[in-house]
């Protein structure tokens, strides 16, 4: 995408072959473009999965980068770090959201790439827990999938009906549960704006969402998963699906 020409000088099958959700590197590139890091500055890179995103961070910024994460070890991660030539600016961290092995005021960043509305979309989170991983006058940065605003009933009446039909098919009650963290920008605003701790410096619904996200359903497609993004995609007929950036400073940093 031409939007995004750092990317572009990354390997698409080393992409490929690490993504675990629609394209990262674009969606991080995007998010910089908010942000102001430099080298030497310590980053959280926090639900990093396979680490793409800290590879990009420590290779475009030259920061240090802890590269947090659940699903994937950290023994895997640092083998891709070691090959990316990274694994001096790079630390992979295995660590939930909730019991994170960091001092307070320890990073001067953290960013999130398609990840923290797994943990983060409650009111406890962030002031209680995140906010306090960043020093004063350090940065946020998060891109979450989401909707261009809410729903009554968490969801737009196609992908709501498109998810009751998956939970019956797979006969799973949790299933899809986790995508009522969806939401729209001014609610993510709200939840960290509300807390006083951050300035909110950046939140709007990136352009373009499908031309982002359907590579990679393209590629799950391919993979034959029961449930793939390509289907979740096709449900929203109306044009819902938003991927949020929103980018904040923590306040009593030096003005
Ligand atoms: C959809 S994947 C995205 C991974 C990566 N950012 C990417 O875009 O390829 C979501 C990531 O969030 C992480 N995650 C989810 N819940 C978490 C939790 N409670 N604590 C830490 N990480 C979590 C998972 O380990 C997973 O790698």
């Amino acid at each position: 995408m031409t939007k995004y020409p750092k990317t572009k000088k990354y390997d698409p099958k080393w992409i490929t072959e690490n993504w675990m959700g629609p394209h990262p590197l674009w969606l991080l590139e995007e998010l910089c473009e908010n942000l102001d890091l430099r080298p030497g500055m310590k980053v959280l890179d926090m639900g990093c999965g396979k680490g793409l995103s800290s590879v990009f961070l420590a290779k475009e910024y030259g920061v240090t980068v802890f590269a947090n994460d659940l699903w994937i070890s950290a023994s895997d991660n640092m083998r891709r770090f070691e090959e990316a030539g990274v694994a001096d600016l790079v630390f992979p961290i295995h660590a939930e959201a909730h019991s994170l092995p960091y001092a307070d005021d320890f990073f001067d960043a953290a960013v999130s790439i398609d990840s923290y509305h797994y943990y983060g979309a409650d009111e406890y989170y962030f002031p209680c827990i995140y906010s306090k991983l960043v020093k004063p006058g350090g940065q946020f940065g998060i891109v979450c999938p989401g909707y261009k605003k809410e729903f009554e009933n968490g969801h737009p009446d196609g992908i709501l009906s498109f998810l009751s039909e998956q939970r019956a098919k797979y006969n799973d009650a949790g299933w899809g549960a986790d995508m009522f963290t969806f939401h729209g920008k001014d609610w993510w605003r709200r939840l960290w704006g509300k807390t006083g701790i951050v300035e909110i410096t950046a939140c709007y619904d990136i352009e373009n969402v499908r031309g982002i996200w359907e590579p990679y359903a393209k590629f799950e497609s391919e993979q034959h998963k029961d449930f793939t993004d390509a289907d979740f995609l096709k449900a929203d007929t109306d044009g819902d699906i938003a991927f949020t950036v929103m980018a904040a400073v923590k306040n009593g940093g030096i003005k």
